[in-house]
Order: C-alpha cells, then structure tokens, then sequence
C-alpha cells in the first residue's frame, strides 16, 4: 500500500540512515524540505522530496491514500527514551507534601516515594496495570510520542518486577508505537534491606537478573545510582551481571550529587546516563568520545524544583544530549514530548534544532533503534506526526502546554484517536 502526504509546509529533520546522532555544534543542524511530499510504502517512508519532483516520482493509480498537509508541519515522531509509565498509582499525596516543604528524599527516607509504589505493586493484578498503562500510551501517542522505552522497578521483588516486565511485553505486542523494556531492579533499597544493601544487590544479580533473561523479558538494565541508592560499586556489579544476560547498560545517574555513576555508564558502554544534575569536567571528559548517550529529563527537574543540568556547557564541549520525559508518579508525572521541548529551550537555553535533535533522532539512538527512527530517511519506518497549521520550527517549543500535533502516523498508519 502506498500513502502520500503532499504540500507539507515544511518536511523536518531529513538526515541520511548512517546519521545515529547528532553532538555539539551539529545539534544544530536540522535539515528541512519546504513545501514537500512524503510516500510511505508500507511501513516505511519511501520517497520524499520538493513537491515539483513529485510528478516524477509516482503515478496516481498506486496512490492509495492522500493527505494534504498545507500549512503543517510533519516530523518524526518523539522517541521518549526514559519512562516508567507502569504503575499503580498517582502519588499525589506526596505532591501535597513537597508543596508544604518536605524533599523528595525526605519522603523517601520515610517509606513513601519508589517504596510507596511498590507496595501498591505487590497487590495489582497485571490487566489493572497493563489497561491504566495503555491509557498513558493512547495519551502519549496523541502528543506525537511514536517509541518509548519503559522501565520495571517498582516492584522490587523478584515476582512483582517480572509482572512489570510482562506487563511491557504485553504492550510491546499490542500497541503500535516501538517500545523497548528496561529491567530496573535496583531502583530503590526495599524496606526489607535497609541495613543490608550488598543483599538485595545480590538478589538482583543472583535472582532477578536470571529470571527476566530467561523469559527474555528486557532489552537493558538500569540502576539508580545515586546518594542514597546504589553506590557506583553496586552499579558496576548490576550492569556487568545485565550484561552477562545479554541487556545492555542504561542508568539513573547524578541527579543527586557527583556519585560516580557517569564514569560507570561509560566504563560499562551505556547506551546513555540520565538525569545529570550534577555535571562538572570529570563527567564531561568521561562522556566525550564514549558511546554513552548523555540523557536530560527536563520534567524531573520542574516537578522537583532541582538543579538545572548544565546542558549548554556540555553541548559547547561537543557532547550530545538527548531529552526524554521520565514519566513517572513520583517525579515527572508527564508524558508530553511537547512540553519537554520547550523545557529545552526555555530552561536550559536550547535552541529549537538542538531540541529536535534531542528528542528524535538522539533519543532513538538512546533507545538503540536510530537506525530505525528518529529522523526522515528513506527506508525509516513511517512513525511522523503532522501538525496543526503552525508558523514554522519554533511553535512547538514556543506554545508551551498546547499540543499542536494534529495527526500521528505510526508503523505507516493513521492513529484514531
Ligand atoms: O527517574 N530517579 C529515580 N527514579 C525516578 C523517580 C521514580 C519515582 O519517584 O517514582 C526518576 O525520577
Ligand atoms: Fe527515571
């Protein structure tokens, strides 16, 4: 089946298929086609170009359908490289308590937090947690998001976090965005383990680890490592024991001070490190010239009220940065790529190519499927969203809390919503 988009105002972020991502001054580059059109075959943008070649390029009969786009935009889909979007529950409760003046750590050093999750974890059947995370993927594919990467991690026993990992595997079969599971274990120290941490560490490596691989249930580990969690040790321990089953390295790192946790990732070849509050030259000389995919989340940071990651600097070093939402009940209860893009740019002094770059094509290569996604390129699968009429690149970051995504296309289909 053949579909054409036509009279696109502007067709944006055409890269070649070598391109996995983009770093320092390159981000921004954002090469566009105005007034273009766009041929999908199948699941994969064919062909694409200015409207005055489009007569050559295709006769009408093969044409299944059209889509005039006059006025809008089209880009490729988000890739949100970093959610938790399975869970229990709202922690609005908590919300109430950081208004009044407690500190996210405070209400984690007093059960609530990750822990509070997990206990409401223990006792969800695995329908109630896929149909309440099948509401948030309908509203994040609304906002233009056409991969995410989800994390287990609030289950912290060997059986909860497996019924997290089944429950991606359920979504990764049944919707039509990209998903991609992360095993995260090691999120939080379990009640149980408070005095002994070097146990439950053991117990991910020994126990869980074995298990999720053995039903192939994740595509990377995760640790969040971090003042208060796990210490740069047992990341090490972690990932090489994630590794060893075959799930590549992907952490929470420096959100809470300088633990270590960068120069980890990177010794271990994460595909990225998340979060990065605290960045000072030993982290940025670490991340230069690695594999690792330096990865903000501009929602953690607002909702906390934190530090704002020093994304200018690292990008003037030459580094990449990628933006993803984080979306999760206690930190970032938001899924809207939209809204991380402005953050980009109104936050942290991004321009809006450097935006795009860092929510398309480096989020993908965060995800490890930018030879897939994240960028118009002929043989790429057909995840784009076309806009409402908008004046041009800047709108979306500008119109801070609208969304101007009108239609999503997603494995070359219309999404209804
Ligand atoms: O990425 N930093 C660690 N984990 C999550 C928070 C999860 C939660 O509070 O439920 C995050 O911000
Ligand atoms: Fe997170």
């Amino acid at each position: 089946m053949k579909f054409l988009l036509q009279n696109i105002k502007e067709l944006v972020q055409i890269t070649n298929n070598s391109l996995l991502f983009r770093a320092g001054s390159d981000m921004q580059s954002v090469n566009t086609v105005k007034n273009a059109f766009l041929i999908i075959r199948d699941e994969q943008i064919e062909e694409f170009g200015p409207m005055d070649e489009l007569k050559d390029k295709y006769c009408d009969d093969d044409m299944v359908v059209e889509i005039d786009c006059s006025g809008r935009l089209v880009y490729p889909t988000y890739c949100d490289s970093h959610t938790h979007l399975i869970f229990p529950a709202a922690r609005e409760k908590e919300f109430v308590d950081r208004i009044k003046g407690l500190s996210y750590e405070e209400i984690a050093r007093r059960g609530g937090g990750i822990l509070n999750s997990a206990k409401l974890m223990q006792t969800i059947s695995e329908d109630e947690l896929y149909e309440s995370a099948l509401e948030r993927i309908d509203e994040i594919i609304k906002m233009g998001t056409g991969a995410v990467e989800i994390k287990s991690g609030y289950g912290l026993t060997t059986e909860s976090e497996l019924k997290m990992l089944r429950v991606i595997r359920r979504i990764k079969k049944t919707v039509p965005l990209c998903v991609r599971a992360t095993f995260l274990g090691a999120h939080a120290i379990p009640e149980k383990f408070r005095n002994n941490v070097a146990g439950y560490v053991d117990l991910v490596i020994n126990e869980m680890i074995p298990a999720v691989a053995e039903e192939g249930l994740a595509d990377f580990v995760d640790v969040f490592c971090d003042k208060g969690f796990f210490s740069a040790e047992d990341t090490e321990r972690i990932l090489m024991a994630g590794i060893e089953h075959g799930m590549k390295p992907k952490i929470h790192a420096n959100e809470l001070g300088f633990t270590g946790g960068v120069q980890v990732g990177v010794k271990n070849n994460a595909l990225s490190v998340d979060h990065l509050e605290y960045i000072g030259d030993e982290e940025i000389v670490s991340l230069k010239n690695s594999e690792t995919m330096p990865t903000v989340l501009p929602g953690a940071a607002f909702f906390l009220g934190m530090k704002l990651s020093p994304i200018r600097k690292m990008i003037d070093k030459g580094l990449p940065i990628a933006l993803a939402s984080d979306f999760n009940p206690g930190s970032s209860p938001s899924g809207n790529m939209n809204l991380i893009a402005s953050m980009g740019c109104i936050r942290y002094g991004m321009l809006p190519e450097e935006v795009i770059n860092a929510t398309t094509l480096n989020t993908a290569y965060a995800m490890g499927i930018s030879d897939s996604l994240g960028s118009i390129a002929k043989g790429k699968t057909a995840n784009l969203f076309i806009t409402k009429a908008i004046d041009g690149i800047e709108s979306i970051p500008y119109n801070f809390g609208s969304n101007l995504v009108e239609t999503v296309i997603l494995n070359g289909e219309v999404q209804t919503f």
